[in-house]
């Protein structure tokens, strides 16, 4: 049991360490876009990605209004270069790939909001 316990433990830490600054792709780590949201993003967007109270002006990820405007490209370029001042630009820390699950994970923070999703499980 308590070995048990110890092994799971490591096995996790080692997952970390292998997987913590090292590039995000690779065959045994699948890239998972919310993973790279809340490692990258939720500090300041939110975990929902509503955005915290402690940055101002933070764009609430979840309005439709606002993120339909914004074509996948455009999201790419954001994240790639920032909005200065406040939006921090992260140039090459993502690799195509990874920026594709972020954006499409970011997308889908505005085409089904939570409360909505548990309103109304039906509507397409
Ligand atoms: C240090 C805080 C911070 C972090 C970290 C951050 N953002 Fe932002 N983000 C902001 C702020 C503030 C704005 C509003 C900028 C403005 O409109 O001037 C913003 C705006 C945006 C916008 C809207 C851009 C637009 O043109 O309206 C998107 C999309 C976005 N962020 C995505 C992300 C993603 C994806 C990540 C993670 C890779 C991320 N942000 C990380 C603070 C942050």
């Amino acid at each position: 049991m308590r070995s048990t316990v110890l092994r799971t433990a490591l096995t996790s830490l080692a997952l970390v360490l292998a997987g913590g600054c090292s590039s995000p792709t690779g065959p045994e780590r699948p890239l998972d876009g919310k993973t790279l949201f809340l490692q990258h993003c939720a500090r300041c967007h939110g975990t929902d990605g509503r955005g915290v109270p402690e940055v101002p002006g933070v764009r609430d990820l979840t309005d439709a209004r606002v993120m339909e405007q914004l074509r996948n490209d455009q999201l790419k370029m954001v994240i790639r270069m920032g909005k200065p001042p406040r939006m921090p630009a992260f140039g090459n820390e993502f690799t195509d790939a990874a920026l594709e699950v972020l954006v499409a994970y970011v997308r889908s923070l505005s085409a089904q909001p939570d409360a909505e999703r548990e309103l109304a499980p039906a509507t397409p």
